[in-house]
């Protein structure tokens, strides 16, 4: 049977700050996909969850990949939660959606957006990620490690089943349209690394077994402020991972998230911190961050879901979450200095724009050292 996966996110309002959202949005939006939905027969099932100030959609339907009904339920669920958010005087009251009019598929209008189209197994089981204050970049490390590193990825030395996955990555530098290459691990290992050392540039767009027709990852690619060329929050990607067989277990796509990586984001979207494995709907709070990622892991038979098994709410992760929030304080205590913040291109505030225009015209050429 053939199955779409589909989750659309949207930041649309959070309580007192960009803390979390409201307990009546997220009802609003689930009204909305639940009676437009599965209601009329759109949607197998869906799930609505929220990460730090996102709320995201999980859906699963046989319509395919930018379906422009699956995309406008999603569109106008969170117009929907947007009225509440604006009755309920939420902070960013329809922050992320940054068009007018839907027009065919929410790519390029603010939600961020990750699709897998995927013949079901007889018990498909996949992660759904969600990150907050950080960008799509944020899973280049993880998702690299898992499915190309026998240090995490035991199956790739022990399972006959695992013989290589085809990378698609993108150049999210180029606004005009999508520009991907393919590479395969492990033969171009080396070439796949060097292009997702570049987190804000090169991000892992999708995963797949090689050589087959095989989806085992998709990544949301939205970078804001490439769309709005100015300020409007981070990114906070999106991710679905299919586990277990032919892909890495579990296990093996959760281990990587143990490092608590640096990653772009924090406060102002404009700072460097850890990524800290959280539980379902947590919330944001220390300098706006830190970066946070959820992991919710769903069984599927004939496009129904079971209940989530929340991936980080285990008592090992307590003990990682303390080595994070330690590694956060450490790179505050340098706070504007250095690595601490992002480079001049990636901060997400304007007004230093102006502040360094200001600045220049003050600088003065000292004539005795001017070489003649
Ligand atoms: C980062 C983020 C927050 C805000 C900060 C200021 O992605 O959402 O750190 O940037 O709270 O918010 P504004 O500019 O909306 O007052
Ligand atoms: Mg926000
Ligand atoms: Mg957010």
């Amino acid at each position: 049977m053939k199955i779409t996966l589909s989750i659309i996110k949207a930041d649309i309002g959070s309580i007192g700050g960009h803390i979390k959202p409201s307990q009546k949005l997220k009802e609003a939006v689930n009204e909305h996909v639940k009676s437009k939905g599965l209601g009329k027969g759109l949607l197998k099932d869906f799930y609505i969850s929220s990460t730090g100030d996102d709320v995201a959609i999980l859906m699963s339907h046989q319509k395919g990949k930018l379906d422009s009904d699956i995309h406008k339920l999603a569109w106008d669920a969170f117009i929907k939660g947007t009225e509440v958010a604006k009755s309920q005087g939420l902070y960013g009251a329809g922050q992320d959606l940054l068009k007018d009019a839907f027009s065919g598929n929410v790519k390029g209008m603010g939600p961020a957006v990750a699709e897998i189209e995927l013949d079901e197994r007889p018990n498909e089981s996949f992660i759904f990620f969600a990150a907050d204050k950080t960008d799509p970049g944020a899973y280049n490390l993880p998702l690299y490690l898992a499915f190309t590193d026998p240090m995490h990825n035991a199956g790739l030395m022990l399972s006959p089943k695992m013989e290589g996955f085809k990378f698609i990555i993108m150049d999210v530098s180029h606004t005009e349209a999508d520009r991907v290459i393919e590479l395969n691990s492990p033969e171009e290992l080396y070439d796949i690394a060097a292009l997702l050392r570049d987190n804000q540039r090169f991000v892992v767009e999708s995963i797949w077994v090689k050589n087959e027709d095989e989806q085992a990852a998709a990544v949301s690619t939205t970078r804001l402020h490439n769309i709005a060329g100015k300020y409007t929050g981070k990114d906070d990607p999106v991710a679905l991972v299919r586990v277990q067989s032919d892909f890495p277990a579990t296990g093996e796509v959760l281990s990587p998230y143990s490092i608590g990586h640096f990653v772009a984001g924090f406060m102002r979207g404009s700072h460097t911190g850890p990524l800290m494995p959280s539980k379902a709907n947590s919330t944001i709070s220390f300098f706006d961050g830190p970066p946070v990622v959820t992991a919710q892991a769903f069984s599927m038979r004939e496009g129904k879901f079971t209940e989530p098994a929340d991936c980080f709410d285990h008592p090992f992760w307590e003990y990682i979450r303390d080595q994070v929030s330690h590694k956060a304080l450490e790179i505050r205590r340098q706070g504007f200095s250095g690595c601490a913040m992002l480079p001049y291109s990636e901060l997400e505030y304007g007004g230093i724009v102006e502040k360094m225009k200001k600045l220049d015209k003050r600088f003065k050429i000292k004539e005795e050292t001017v070489k003649v």
